[in-house]
């Protein structure tokens, strides 16, 4: 298999981040499930881990990177990048160093190597719960929670910080009072969402963009999977002797984005990494551009009933920037 790139992360003392990393997001969470997966990958390569205070994935990720130094896979904790999130609940500006706290506790590591606020979305103090109730939403403090993420950094505890389902809006709002520039975007991105307007800005400005769903992700919207159920992504694949998942996740590559894949698989995992010794066409390319867009995450699902809430502009979430 080829060597998985890196990318340099233009702010921050982290590591290179390996251009596909491995999600972590998977309801419900089962220990065991989720350590094995996370040893099958570093097994097959994977350097690079997501996951966030909501997803409850710490303490797994963590016992499986101990596991993999204890047998040799890897010889410290220093060869893999981790990437974990800032729950809504915790956007206060006093309690994001607590929060980051918790979670290196729950990965039982000295820093994360990428730290994000994982939505532009302020919610009631309390714990990490989802779908949120719509009268716990409140005015987010960019200022003040960006303030303390750069705290953060500065105390070396996140190599790097970044922001996740931030749009072009949301990020004027933090660079207009950062110090440290976000070294991150995380968000939904794949040949079905491609973001372009939201990447032309992050290329201005030196914001890298990380891809979550890359394949679609996991029927979030109960609609199936517009990804893996491309009939032009499937055409591709079929002319390259490659798979759907292959394809996308090459597109990506190709368009200087990081994926964030997620499979507790063994072979597909494998065949995830399985991107990097082979192009697409200028015409699979051009077919690909011309796919017809449609976003499956929506922010307004973070919140009941209803996926209405009040005290957030539901404008700043419904953003379509295509
Ligand atoms: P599984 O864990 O059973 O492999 P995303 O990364 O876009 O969120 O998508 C994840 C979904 O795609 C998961 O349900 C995962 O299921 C599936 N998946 C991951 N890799 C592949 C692959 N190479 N081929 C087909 N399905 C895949």
């Amino acid at each position: 298999m080829a060597a998985v790139p890196e990318v340099a992360l233009r702010s921050g003392n982290a590591r290179p981040m390996p251009a596909v990393g491995m999600g972590t997001a998977a309801f419900p969470v089962v220990h065991e499930a989720t350590k094995n997966a996370v040893l099958a990958a570093i097994e097959v390569g994977f350097r690079h881990f997501d996951t966030a205070a909501l997803y409850r994935t710490e303490r797994p990720l963590s016992d499986a990177v101990a596991e993999a130094v204890r047998c040799g896979l890897v010889q410290s904790r220093e060869e893999v990048f981790v990437t974990s999130k800032l729950w809504c609940t915790q956007c206060h500006p006093d309690l994001v160093l607590p929060s980051l706290r918790e979670t290196l506790q729950n990965l039982q590591m000295e820093y994360v190597d990428l730290y994000l606020i994982h939505w532009p979305v302020c919610m009631k103090p309390g714990p990490a719960v989802f779908p949120a109730k719509r009268e716990d939403a409140m005015p987010f403090d960019f200022e003040g929670v960006w303030r303390a993420m750069e705290e953060c950094q500065r105390l070396g505890l996140a190599k790097a910080i970044g922001v996740s389902n931030f749009t072009t809006k949301h990020l004027d709002k933090v660079l207009a009072v950062a110090t440290i520039p976000p070294a991150v975007n995380q968000v939904e991105l794949n040949p079905v969402w491609q973001q372009r307007t939201l990447r032309g800005y992050c290329a201005e400005k030196g914001i890298h963009v990380a891809a979550y769903s890359p394949l679609g992700g996991q029927n979030w919207s109960g609609e199936g999977n517009a990804v893996l159920e491309s009939e032009v992504l499937a055409e591709i694949a079929k002319a390259r002797g490659k798979t759907v998942a292959q394809v996308s996740l090459r597109w990506i590559y190709e368009q200087g984005v990081t994926s964030i894949v997620k499979s507790y698989n063994k072979e597909r995992l494998k065949q995830n990494l399985e991107i990097f010794d082979w192009e697409l066409t200028d015409e699979d390319r051009r077919k690909i551009s011309q796919i017809p867009q449609k976003k499956t995450v929506e922010g307004k699902g973070l919140f009941v009933p209803e996926g209405e809430f009040t005290s957030v502009d539901p404008a700043d979430l419904d953003i379509v920037e295509e």
